[in-house]
């Protein structure tokens, strides 16, 4: 396998497993009355407290959360409210202090680093609000770096990520670099990245927090196909029209959940009239 151009961070330096955990044939621990497979996430009295110094800081204060595949969440609260604790909680990039969780039926506390890895790198896409993209890079490289952190050989790579590129309509776009493209279109090369290795689920910290109302449009849109494909996606905002967009808002106040509610029928298509006849009566009464 060639090295991969890019520097690469030490925790990804590593030789892939032949066997990621994603695909690790494992028994599932059921409970009497829970559905045969395991939703997306669970996560159960869930805490987590930094410590500075002599302070602790209670970020999260016992959240449970069931999220059920292809589902599309959307988390709001005030700053500080603990909403990208949570989420670097969801994408396994930190650990709970107390509480479980579990992903697609998988208690990450059984987890290595290494599996925690294979996990993050198969399972899940991560967009945030400054996009991270890689500076002097262009972005067709950008796209690349989590097909070489997986070991994906360099014609594989190129033609996925120009796929991707494709899907959220950077096409004409894949050699310029980040500071060459406008901050939707960068947002665009972000969300190309994440969904290049084919996650189940897209995690998404106030990803169209620096755009414009048109770039956003373009940002929901292409999360709302994500979304029609199967991909559960949780998404942290605090623009109220685009939580809308979401099936589901769960709203964090000082650590917990202080809200939660289903969205699903607003943009659903309403249930078919009845085929009962309407009464001739009706029909006189609307005919004058
Ligand atoms: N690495 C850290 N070390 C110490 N305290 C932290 C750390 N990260 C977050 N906190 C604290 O935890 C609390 C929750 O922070 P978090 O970043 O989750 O909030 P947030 O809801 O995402 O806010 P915002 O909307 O401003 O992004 C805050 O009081 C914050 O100061
Ligand atoms: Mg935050």
């Amino acid at each position: 396998m060639r090295k991969p151009r890019m520097p690469v961070p030490a925790s990804v330096r590593r030789v892939p497993r032949e066997h990621p955990v994603v695909d690790r044939e494992r028994p599932v621990r059921r409970r009497a009355g829970r559905r045969p497979r395991p939703p997306a996430i669970l996560v159960e009295q869930v805490a987590k407290t930094y410590e500075i110094g002599p302070i602790s800081v209670r970020a999260l204060r016992g959240v449970s959360l069931q999220i059920d595949r292809g589902d599309f969440v959307a988390i709001m609260g005030s700053s500080g409210s603990g909403k990208s604790t949570l989420m670097n909680i969801l994408g396994c990039l930190d650990v709970p202090s107390a509480g479980r969780y579990e992903i697609d039926g998988i208690d990450v506390r059984d987890l290595d680093e290494d599996d925690l890895s294979d996990l993050r790198n198969g399972k899940i896409g991560f967009v945030f609000q400054s996009y991270n993209l890689v500076a002097r890079t262009t972005a067709l490289a950008n796209v690349e770096l989590p097909l070489a952190y997986a070991g994906v050989d360099r014609a594989a790579r190129r033609s996925r990520a120009v796929q991707a590129l494709t899907s959220v309509g950077m096409a004409e776009r894949l050699h310029h670099q980040p500071s060459e493209l406008s901050g939707g279109q960068q947002q665009r090369v972000a969300v190309a990245r994440a969904l290049v290795t084919n996650p189940t689920m897209i995690l998404a910290d106030e990803p169209t927090g620096n755009l414009d109302s048109r770039s956003t449009e373009d940002v929901l849109r292409i999360f709302a196909r994500l979304n029609s494909e199967g991909r559960t996606i949780v998404l942290i905002t605090h623009e109220p029209d685009v939580a809308e967009q979401a099936r589901r808002v769960i709203t964090l106040a000082d650590g917990r959940i202080v809200e939660d509610r289903g969205l699903a029928g607003v943009h659903e298509h309403p249930p078919p009239l009845g085929e009962r006849p309407v009464s001739p009566h009706l029909l006189r009464r609307v005919a004058r």
